[in-house]
């Protein structure tokens, strides 16, 4: 199936290089939301039950991108900092217990850790400038307290990947929990629990997945679902939720028992379809497509003279391309490209270009050419 910029509706003055931060509905998203809003107008939730088989469908589409057993080993959480929380203080700590992670991580990834100091949890990050081997150095920071590692796949910043199989082995051996906030790599590139033994996994759809902010995948490894002490109570994450009358209660046994209240129904149906994108094209065919615009990218900011930021090497690398303009600071560049709607950010010491699968070359070069005449300057 030959999918692209025709699933999308983006006005043709923008160069979107920014699904790292916030990516753009497919249509068929935006469709989708506005059926259900005209729905919801005209019909109220008569259709209740169409909407759960939505979000059944959302959280099947989730447990295949993650290879997850089953769509009932998936929760629907806030956002990625959210499912980081309920993991963080759902576990049981103890004082001397050590977290290691990155120094240069996403906020969310690191203040969550941080914060467990108040139960005298130490989180041990390790520098990447100057690491020539994260995973090697990431488990050499590691003691016999160790209880977690917990780094994001894909480094928000400069789009460093880690080699997931390689932490989690090293995990699964010396019995400690692994721990991965996936948002910049779902929904750009293959994920497979069982080849990167991983415990946790955690991440919004609003960035490679092509969904709205404020739904995200929280994926807790089934045999540890029951350790995790829940901090959130209502009637949604009941066992027999449907029941009110009854009095006696129990938290689910699936992982519906991290959801606590009534579900974002209207974000589930957007996300739903923006999956429906990705799945119908195929996880491995975006991920080739992607590759191929990076490469792109990376051959017009070596062509040019720019200075690469983000790896070089193709295994390492992600949908995140990072760059530094010699001579003018990067503060400078990024609001000038965004006033020619070159829609990036400015990251890691540079301007980071996030192309997706469907991006169009054209619109990597022009963006490439917007650069250049503002180097010139
Ligand atoms: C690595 C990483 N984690 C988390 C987030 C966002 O967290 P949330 O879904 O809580 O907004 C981002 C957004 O940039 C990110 O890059």
């Amino acid at each position: 199936m030959s999918l692209g910029p025709d699933e999308f509706d983006l006005d043709p003055t923008l160069c979107h290089l920014n699904h790292a931060a916030v990516g753009p509905w497919p249509r068929r998203a935006a469709e989708a939301v506005s059926r259900f809003s005209e729905e919801n107008s005209r019909l109220g939730s008569l259709h209740y039950p169409r909407w759960l088989a939505t979000e059944h469908r959302l959280r099947e589409r989730l447990a295949r991108l993650v290879g997850a057993d089953s769509a009932t080993d998936i929760a629907l959480a806030k956002n990625t900092s959210e499912a980081l929380s309920i993991i963080a203080y759902g576990l049981t700590w103890q004082p001397g217990d050590e977290i290691v992670g990155i120094a240069q991580e996403f906020p969310s990834n690191r203040v969550v850790w941080e914060s467990l100091a108040t139960r005298g949890v130490a989180w041990k990050a390790l520098d990447l400038d100057g690491s020539a081997d994260p995973e090697t150095d990431l488990f050499a920071l590691c003691t016999p307290r160790t209880r977690m590692i917990a780094v994001s796949w894909v480094q928000y910043a400069r789009g460093l990947r880690l080699d997931l199989a390689r932490i989690g082995a090293f995990c699964r051996a010396n019995g400690i929990l692994f721990c991965v906030d996936a948002i910049q790599g779902l929904g750009a590139l293959p994920f497979d629990l069982s080849r990167a033994d991983v415990d946790f996994v955690v991440a919004d759809g609003h960035k490679w997945m092509l969904g709205p902010e404020g739904l995200a995948l929280l994926y807790v490894r089934p045999s540890l679902r029951h350790t995790l002490v829940l901090h959130q109570f209502g009637w949604h994450m009941l066992e027999h939720s449907g029941n009110f009358d009854r009095r006696d209660w129990e938290p689910a046994e699936d992982a519906r028992r991290f959801e606590c209240g009534s579900p974002n129904l209207l974000g589930v149906h957007a996300l739903e379809a923006s999956l429906a994108v990705i799945e119908e094209v195929g996880i491995e065919q975006v991920w080739r497509e992607l590759q191929l615009r990076t490469a792109h990218l990376i051959e017009g900011i070596d062509r040019h003279g720019l200075e690469l930021l983000s790896p070089r090497s193709t295994e390492r690398r992600a949908g995140i391309v990072t760059f530094r303009v010699p001579g003018r600071p990067a503060a400078e560049i990024y609001p000038e490209l965004m006033q020619r709607r070159v829609l990036c950010a400015q990251r890691g010491g540079g301007i980071r270009f996030s192309p997706h699968f469907y991006t169009p070359f054209e619109v990597i070069d022009r963006a490439l050419g917007e650069v250049l005449s503002l180097a010139a300057h």
